[in-house]
């Protein structure tokens, strides 16, 4: 599937980052997460970290112009010629605009968009429940996914665990609303190109990149 490019949609707490990552592994495509570049920034303490993160801790979005140009930039390294799966990014029509036409410079075209759809009730526990390994990043939950080992990461055998600033139940309702209002409107947007395709995320982890890996294909 070498060159396949994928948005992977969804509310916030939805699998998104999950799936994107068994999906990368797969088929050897670089996870794009506009969320991962930011609190990135954030940590690094740069200028557009600076600017992203009171507005990140609100549960809003981040300006479509930063998170743009920071697309536009990622994109353009070497290891995404080979294919990529956008998490988190576009969120706005002008973010899609934006994106049609830096892949129209590039010769590049989407091949598929999907929405992992999980009804908003069932977001509050997954969110509120995560957690990920602080070396090596591997997701987990207090209900649904927790180590092998108690307190030691599967992945890594790291032993230190770190929960996200904007993961309470008041800021995800601010996160919730956002997706609502602002990322939906991208639903038909991709529909009327051809490209969307809706799963259901409200299903065990496994079953939802079964369909996945089946609507990308071999
Ligand atoms: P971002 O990091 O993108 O967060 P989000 O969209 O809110 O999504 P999450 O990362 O919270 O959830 P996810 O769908 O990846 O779920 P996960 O797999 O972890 O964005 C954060 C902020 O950055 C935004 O609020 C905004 O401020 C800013 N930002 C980012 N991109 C932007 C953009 N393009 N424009 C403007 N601003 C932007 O799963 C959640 C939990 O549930 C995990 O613990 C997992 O183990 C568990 N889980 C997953 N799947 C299942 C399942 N099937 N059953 C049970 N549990 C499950």
């Amino acid at each position: 599937m070498a060159g396949k490019r994928i948005i992977l949609m969804g509310p916030p707490g939805g699998g998104k980052g999950t799936q994107a990552k068994r999906i990368q592994e797969r088929y050897g495509i670089v996870q794009l997460s506009t969320g991962d570049m930011l609190r990135a920034a954030v940590a690094a303490g740069s200028p557009v970290g600076k600017q992203a993160k009171a507005v990140m801790d609100a549960g809003k979005l981040v300006s479509d112009e930063i998170i743009i140009s920071m697309i536009a930039e990622r994109i353009s390294q070497p290891d995404c010629f080979n294919g990529f799966i956008l998490d988190g990014f576009p969120r706005t029509v002008p973010q899609a605009e934006a994106l049609d036409k830096l892949l129209t410079e590039k010769r590049m075209d989407l091949d598929k968009v999907v929405e992992v759809a999980v009804p908003d009730e069932r977001l509050i526990e997954r969110i509120t429940g995560r957690f990920t390994c602080a070396k090596c990043g591997e997701g987990y939950h207090d209900t649904f996914k927790q180590p092998k080992k108690p307190g030691v990461c599967d992945v890594c055998g790291g032993t230190e665990f770190s929960r996200r600033a904007d993961d309470n139940a008041e800021t995800v309702k601010a996160r919730l609303k956002a997706y609502h209002v602002q990322t939906s409107p991208l639903l038909p947007y991709y529909e009327k190109k051809g490209l969307l395709m809706v799963i259901d995320g409200d299903r065990d982890m496994d079953v939802v990149t079964t369909d996945l890996i089946k609507i990308l294909g071999a």
